[in-house]
């Protein structure tokens, strides 16, 4: 893709049109909000989302502003609301399904109706734990889009891990350019050496290689070994028998990663932020369980993948950094890149541009 994709702010623009306010976005987990009445806001494509969990156990995904003078509803990015949602401005409430409750000396407001103003509601789904936000007013079936990967991760019980830590990076440099650099091992010898003991580079294959989920295993070198800092698992594994030497690492377009292990599972969600800025969060996420059992070593994986992270970060802005060169053209593509190929060919099709890019680089 020409150099223009990663740093024009039409393109920026246009992604929004075609891409961010269509497809479903990773907001999280689910098992954050635990209780009736927990809430978290989440900050997507410059707009405040008030995720909420209601009486019927049921989550809800409401734009963060009162229907009535419209001032944002909640401040703090998480906690918990009492009986209701209130307006700190002239005290409208809210039930935790978004319906207006409460309306001081509206009353008397000729045919003012309280069910004419409820929240304004954002498509939601859960999918393995992970809560998926979608803009559109008619969004693609859900259904649909994750078909591809139905039942696949069942061994790693997805919906019952919890995060056991976070730690959100702002990172330099084009949300494309952390997808591309998620989708190859090409780099990992000269970036990553201590990884590239546990997984060398080349012990890689792919079993989705087309569409909007991409990705496929790696193989584990050492025996019982995992991507730690001492190369061991570090608790007791969920992966079975056939999974045990090996991590598996997927994207999901166009705002989350997953990499699952023989006994845990990382996810990085991301936000664009502006066209060479992207907030990265990463989730380090353990079966309750595994966190109770005496051989659990959460530090290991900690610290091996905020090493990991930060030397991928490292290139991803340097990449950005080069990119804004007037001489910047990338090349072609290496054999180890088909998957970030396959990322590209996906982007450029949804942005109907595959015929505009393959002109510009001829
Ligand atoms: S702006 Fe919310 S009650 Fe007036
Ligand atoms: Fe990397």
């Amino acid at each position: 893709m020409p150099a223009g994709f990663f740093t024009s702010e039409s393109i920026y623009e246009e992604e929004w049109e075609k891409i961010f306010s269509r497809r479903w976005l990773c907001a999280g987990r689910a098992s954050e909000l635990q209780g009736r009445g927990d809430f978290r806001q989440c900050n997507l494509e410059g707009e405040s989302i008030l995720l909420v969990r209601d009486g019927e156990e049921k989550l809800h995904g409401f734009y963060n502003h009162c229907r009535h003078r419209g001032a944002k509803l909640c401040e703090d990015q998480s906690g918990h609301f009492g009986e209701n949602i209130q307006c700190p401005y002239h005290a409208w409430t809210y039930s935790f399904n978004g319906r207006l409750s409460g309306a001081p000396n509206m009353a008397e407001v000729e045919g003012f109706r309280k069910s004419d103003y409820p929240l304004e509601r954002i498509a939601m789904e859960v999918w393995e734990g992970f809560i998926f936000l979608n803009f559109g007013d008619k969004p693609e079936p859900f259904e649909r889009t994750f078909a591809p990967v139905k039942d696949k991760f069942a061994q790693w019980r997805l919906p019952e891990l919890q995060v056991a830590h976070r730690k959100s990076y702002p990172v330099g440099a084009n949300w494309k350019l952390l997808f591309h650099n998620f989708s190859e091992c090409y780099h990992c010898p000269t970036v990553h050496p201590r990884l590239n003991d546990i997984t060398p580079y080349k012990n890689s294959s792919n079993d989705l290689k087309e569409g909007p989920i991409l990705g496929g295993p790696m193989l584990i070198k050492p025996k019982g070994g995992s991507l730690t800092m001492s190369g061991r698992a570090c608790g007791p594994l969920l992966a079975g028998r056939e999974n045990r030497q090996k991590v598996y690492f997927y994207t999901f377009f166009p705002n989350l990663f997953l990499s699952l292990h023989p006994e845990y599972v990382v996810s990085h969600r991301l936000e664009r932020q502006a066209t060479g800025e992207t907030l990265v969060h990463c989730d380090w996420l353990f079966h309750p369980e595994a966190m109770e059992s005496p051989d659990f070593r959460l530090e290991e994986a900690v610290q091996f993948w905020d090493m990991t992270n930060r030397q991928d970060w490292h290139v991803c802005e340097l990449t950005q950094k080069g990119l804004l060169s007037r001489k910047a053209l990338p090349g072609p593509y290496a054999k180890l890149e088909s998957m970030l190929a396959a990322f590209d060919r996906e982007y450029l099709g949804v942005m109907g541009k595959r015929d505009q890019s393959r002109d510009q680089e001829q």
